[in-house]
């Protein structure tokens, strides 16, 4: 067993090195997960086995298959990322025509327009913390706007949030686990009597059962939590990491400014290179199987490292090397198979906009002190904060 947290905080700030070493040992591990979860698991960090497992139908995303069902899961209710095939199927189609690229291509105007008010507020400052003042409002207002939730409490809905995806203790994780829960059975009551046609929340909740299906009280509650949860949660860390490691990179971020056109790029080494979710969600081996030569037991906890696959020397060369420029070959920082993100062409129309109108409006865009704490956890990565002045 490899005990992760006995690299300590050299590994929360900087895992790569240790991915490469447990690599070179092979690439699939039985590891002890840092602190505050510190739970045993199989960790997969090389890039062909993770992708395989992404899509391997023997490992599950329901927990009430072995018998591991957290109150957590309990209360959230049932949703895609504890589904799977066909619940998990059923789930999905309600909500898939939302997301598809032609939809979220016409939302451009509008996620142009709450950039531009978001930089019009952030730019006579002269400096800002990046985070608050733009990574985080741009993808929450998109995600409320689109499923109709515009007057959310950001304050209160950002800190529960926050200690569900990036934990700082089980205790407070499981209060933020049943006050969100609250919070979103309430926010789906209002809608109930108020929503006016056309909104996604709205519409989910008005589905009857003529029209073909009927959500659960428990999964529009699971529906509401995922897509706002996973909605926003990654969105600001790409955009977060993708203005760090730019600026971290000079000669990459002078190349872009003067070729625009690198831009899309330059969002996939982004994802690539720093991608805000570092491993993927639980599954769990519903029967007997090997995964790199390992043999898996029914019942394994299996997290598959998606940040570290994505620096697997196999798959991509010199995989350390930051370059907007790489012939693109498929990262994994959207997941694969099934539970492939829902929200990639959102994500990604989210961040190349933010990305271009911060870099146009602020042609002297630096770093303006050192960046905050690295998020706690494995899932996602990403800071608590990016000082920068312009
Ligand atoms: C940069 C931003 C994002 C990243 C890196 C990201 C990453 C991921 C990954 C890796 C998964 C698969 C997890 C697994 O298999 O365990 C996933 C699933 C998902 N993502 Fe995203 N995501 C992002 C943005 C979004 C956005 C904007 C939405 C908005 C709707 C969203 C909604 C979802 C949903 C609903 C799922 C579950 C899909 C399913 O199980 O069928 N994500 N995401």
């Amino acid at each position: 067993m490899i005990d992760l947290g006995e690299y300590g905080a050299r590994f929360m700030k900087d895992p790569y090195p240790v991915y490469a070493e447990l690599r070179e040992r092979g690439p699939v591990h039985w590891v002890r997960m840092p602190a505050p979860g510190a739970y045993e698991c199989w960790l997969v960090v090389g890039y062909e086995e993770a992708r395989a497992a992404l899509a391997d139908p023997r490992l599950s995303k329901d927990s009430t298959k072995t018998g591991l069902t957290s109150l957590e899961d309990e209360l959230m209710g049932r949703h895609v990322l504890v589904t799977d095939p066909p619940e998990h199927t059923r789930l999905r189609s309600l909500v898939a025509g939302a997301f598809t690229m032609r939809r979220v291509a016409a939302l451009r105007p509008r996620v142009q327009r709450i950039t531009d008010d978001l930089l019009d507020a952030m730019l006579p400052e002269g400096r800002a913390d990046l985070v608050d003042s733009f990574a985080y409002p741009l993808p929450i207002t998109v995600i409320c706007e689109l499923l109709g939730v515009p007057d959310i409490d950001r304050a209160a809905f950002r800190r529960m949030s926050n200690e569900i995806v990036t934990p700082t203790d089980g205790v407070g994780e499981f209060a933020a686990v049943k006050e969100l829960a609250g919070y979103l059975d309430e926010l789906i009551e209002d809608k109930r009597c108020t929503a006016p046609a056309g909104d996604l929340l709205g519409d989910l909740i008005r589905t009857r059962a003529e029209d073909g299906d009927r959500l659960s009280r428990g999964e529009l509650r699971g529906m509401a939590f995922i897509l706002l949860v996973a909605g926003h949660e990654t969105t600001v860390n790409l955009i977060t990491n993708g203005v760090h490691t730019l600026l971290a990179h000079p000669g990459q971020l002078a190349a872009l400014r003067s070729d625009m056109t690198l831009l899309d790029g330059a969002v996939e080494e982004v994802l690539r290179f720093e991608g805000p979710v570092e491993t993927a969600t639980y599954r769990y081996a519903a029967e007997p199987m090997e995964i790199g030569g390992r043999a898996i037991a029914v019942g394994d906890p299996v997290m598959i490292g998606l940040d570290a696959a994505n620096r697997d020397a196999a798959h991509c060369p010199d995989p350390h090397r930051f370059d907007i420029r790489r012939t693109p070959r498929s990262h994994l920082a959207f997941g694969h198979g099934v539970h492939y993100c829902l929200g990639a062409p959102l994500a990604r129309l989210e961040a190349r906009v933010a990305l271009r109108s911060l870099l146009e409006r602020c042609p002297d865009l630096a770093l303006d002190g050192p960046p905050g704490e690295p998020l706690p956890g494995m899932l996602m990565r990403g800071v608590r904060s990016l000082p920068v002045r312009w």
